[in-house]
């Protein structure tokens, strides 16, 4: 099949070489020109495990290219998917400027029938509105569905190629036909529904995925009061397979591109038709306070922080990814920094874009985890990067100033904190906080 896809972020990158590898042929567009100089030169704007040697295979092979000419993609492609991106506006809603803007090229370009599907989260409606703005400037015939993405950062090639479903949303059989056959490579649980249904199965989904982790991150909370470990209770719950035992994981919250905007989007979606979607209030009020647990336990340890050494480790919104969109990191540092505390930070592969998030003189940017602990007052651990749990924890111990450990995603066992002589705090284990001469507060 020939396929258009329109933006070059995250999912119209992915989803674009994915179609190529399944053996279509995929025109990439992009209006900013020097990220289609780029793509063409085979590099990858994004940290992403197996993207790139996909796409070049895919570029060589003569399935893939990349363009910043609409026009042209529109009239080579039969299925035209829209993957621009839909930021938070100030009061969460979603800002669909670039997904009309890109229904008014298509609408302008159109000389043939063509399928438009939106991969793009869009609030429930918005491929009504691409219809509507397609049919007031052309009369050519055209039919519209709703295809969301479901992949994750650091995964996504893996996540696109091996869906747990695909969400087809469209009342035209025609483009049913067609968005199976594509589909049907990758999965035999295609789910075909009305548009609206597969607008809102993409905004319930990650608002169900987003409430399990604050459900545990609360859950928790109460642990750490009552002397349990959240981690085997998640372990116990999720042996019930009405629960599921991913995303349990209590630590300091989601970040992402994802979840935080889309939480916020359905509140405000659901706010429209005059709805108080009080649970999901709740689980972003949780998760903006859970990153605050590790003020909470500094504080707790030092009173003040004004001129304390506090180490950070990782500042990516979760392992495997350079994206620190959302990161609880942003808040954590931001506020160590108002409050006088000296920073000093590292991450393997994210410092680059953290620090067009937050750069100030008093953070100082590590090269090595070990250089970023040195002589350091206390340690955070805000990403659960592989390397973190392998490092010595008696050496490290030894170079700080004084060896205390917030460790905000359960990174460490108690073996490992036993020998290590760290004054240690985790995220809902009270039973393996380690103390050193001083007492464990348990907060
Ligand atoms: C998410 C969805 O999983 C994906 O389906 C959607 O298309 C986009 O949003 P992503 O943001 O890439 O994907 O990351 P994910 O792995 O889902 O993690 C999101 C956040 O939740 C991370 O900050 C992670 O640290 C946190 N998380 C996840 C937890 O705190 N606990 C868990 O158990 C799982």
């Amino acid at each position: 099949m020939n396929i258009a896809v329109i933006g070059t972020g995250y999912v119209g990158l992915v989803s674009g070489v994915c179609f190529s590898e399944l053996g279509n042929r995929v025109i990439c567009v992009d209006n900013n020109q020097d990220k289609v100089e780029m793509l063409n030169a085979g590099e990858v704007p994004i940290y992403e495990p197996g993207l790139q040697e996909l796409m070049v295979a895919n570029k060589r092979a003569g399935k893939l290219s990349f363009t910043s000419d609409i026009a042209e993609a529109i009239r080579e492609s039969d299925i035209i998917f829209i993957a621009v991106g839909t930021p938070s506006l100030p009061n969460g809603e979603a800002n669909l400027g670039f997904v009309e803007q890109v229904a008014i090229e298509i609408g302008t370009h159109l000389e043939s029938y063509k399928i438009v599907v939106t991969k793009s989260t869009v609030p429930v409606g918005t491929n009504d509105r691409v219809r509507e703005l397609i049919q007031s400037i052309s009369t050519q015939p055209f039919d519209v569905a709703s295809v969301p993405e479901f992949l994750r950062e650091g995964s996504a090639v893996k996540d696109t190629l091996n869906p747990d479903r695909i969400v087809i949303g469209t009342d035209s059989e025609r483009a049913i036909q067609a968005l199976k056959k594509l589909h049907r490579p990758l999965t035999e649980n295609l789910i075909v529904t009305d548009i609206r249904s597969a607008e809102m199965i993409k905004y319930a989904s990650n608002a169900f995925l987003a409430t399990k982790i604050s459900f545990i991150n609360e859950i928790s909370n109460i642990c750490e009061k009552v002397g349990a470990d959240v981690t085997r209770v998640a372990e116990g719950m999720g042996y019930d397979k009405r629960i599921g035992s991913s995303f349990l994981k209590a630590g300091i919250g989601y970040g992402g591109s994802c979840f935080p905007k889309d939480t916020q989007a359905l509140i405000q979606i659901a706010g429209q038709v005059d709805y108080d979607f009080r649970l999901l209030k709740s689980v972003v009020q949780v998760n903006q306070d859970q990153r605050f647990n590790v003020i909470r336990k500094l504080e707790e340890i030092f009173g003040t922080l004004s001129g304390r050494t506090i180490a950070i480790w990782g500042l990516a919104f979760k392992p495997d990814t350079d994206d620190v969109r959302d990161a609880p990191a942003i808040d954590i540092i931001r506020y160590l920094t108002e409050a006088g505390a000296i920073v000093k930070a590292y991450d393997p592969i994210a410092t680059t874009n953290f620090r067009r998030e937050v750069d100030a003189a008093s953070i100082v940017w590590e090269e090595t985890p070990l250089h970023a602990a040195k002589g350091a007052d206390a340690l955070c651990v805000l990403t659960e990067w592989k390397e973190f749990s392998q490092m010595n924890l008696m050496e490290l111990a030894s170079m700080m100033n004084e060896a205390i450990m917030i460790d905000g995603r359960n990174v460490y066992n108690k073996e490992q904190i036993k020998a290590s002589g760290f004054q240690y705090y985790s995220v809902g284990r009270p039973g393996l906080n380690h103390a050193e001469g001083k007492a464990a507060a348990i907060i």
